[in-house]
């Protein structure tokens, strides 16, 4: 899928995304509820980029638990980012989100963010070139030891217990009775819009981003997180402190 089909994709799917996944509340909490922690030493006022933020839920949740952050919500799905904003003017939280219709190349250069979350996006970019790419420019808009939060669907396809995990996640995931058909749609649906690949090559691919080695933190079926500090050569090589763009809280010693 392009670009383009994939944001047709979400914004189709955006005012039904949230009933959807409502089974994965259990999973999403168990993320975030350790997510918490992940980000616990982050400053009182710190500033939060979220790439595909979808509707919302990681920013609410982080919102609720952290009074004095503020939040940039980045999402290239127009319909996805409106249900976001309506959700979080239902909670009053607008006065300290900004929204970002669009990807991460167009939002402008004007600050630069203590941690970013980043959850179920990454496995959409199928090029592993352009997926490190993709956390590059998600590490050159944090600060010196800024931390990225990732979350993607992760497994060996190739091994012999895929097959079996798949058949779990299927029912995790189903709304309805689930059959050999659907679990072979799930398969090829996955082989061909999903870049699943195994823990160790997801972690590769986000240092080769731009980061230090990746901790994963979290794994509950195919949903594995991981969180990781900005590698500090990444600031110097890619953005630079004489780049007029460079924006003024950079917070470099
Ligand atoms: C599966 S949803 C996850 C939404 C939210 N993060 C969550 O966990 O509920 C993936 C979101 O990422 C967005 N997305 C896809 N490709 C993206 C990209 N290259 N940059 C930013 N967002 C992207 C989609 O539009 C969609 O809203």
């Amino acid at each position: 899928m392009n670009d383009d089909e994939l944001r047709g994709v979400f914004d189709r799917m955006a005012s039904a995304y949230d009933s959807k996944v409502a089974r994965m509340a259990p999973i999403n909490n168990g993320l975030y509820f350790l997510l918490e922690s992940v980000l616990a030493e982050l400053p009182q006022e710190a500033r939060i980029l979220c790439v595909g933020v979808g509707t919302g839920t990681e920013l609410i949740h982080l919102a609720g638990v952290f009074p004095g952050w503020r939040f940039t919500a980045v999402e290239p799905s127009g319909a996805m980012l409106d249900v976001c904003r309506t959700r979080v003017g239902e909670v009053d939280l607008s006065s300290r989100c900004h929204f970002h219709e669009g990807y991460l190349e167009s939002l402008p250069l004007e600050e630069m963010y203590d941690a970013a979350t980043c959850f179920l996006v990454s496995q959409f970019i199928l090029d592993a070139q352009a997926r490190s790419d993709f956390f590059r420019q998600i590490a050159n808009r944090l600060l010196p030891g800024g931390i990225l939060a990732n979350s993607d669907l992760s497994a060996d396809v190739e091994s012999e217990d895929y097959d079996a995990l798949l058949a779990v996640w299927q029912r995790v995931m189903a709304t309805s009775t689930v059959s050999a058909e659907g679990l072979d749609r799930m398969k090829s649906g996955y082989a061909k819009d999903v870049a699943i690949l195994p823990s160790a090559a997801l972690a590769s691919i986000i240092e080769s981003g731009g980061f230090d080695r990746p901790v994963q933190f979290f794994q509950a079926g195919l949903i594995h997180g991981w969180f990781a500090k900005r590698a500090t050569a990444t600031h110097a090589q890619h953005v630079g402190r004489t780049d007029p763009n460079h924006p003024a809280r950079t917070g470099d010693p």
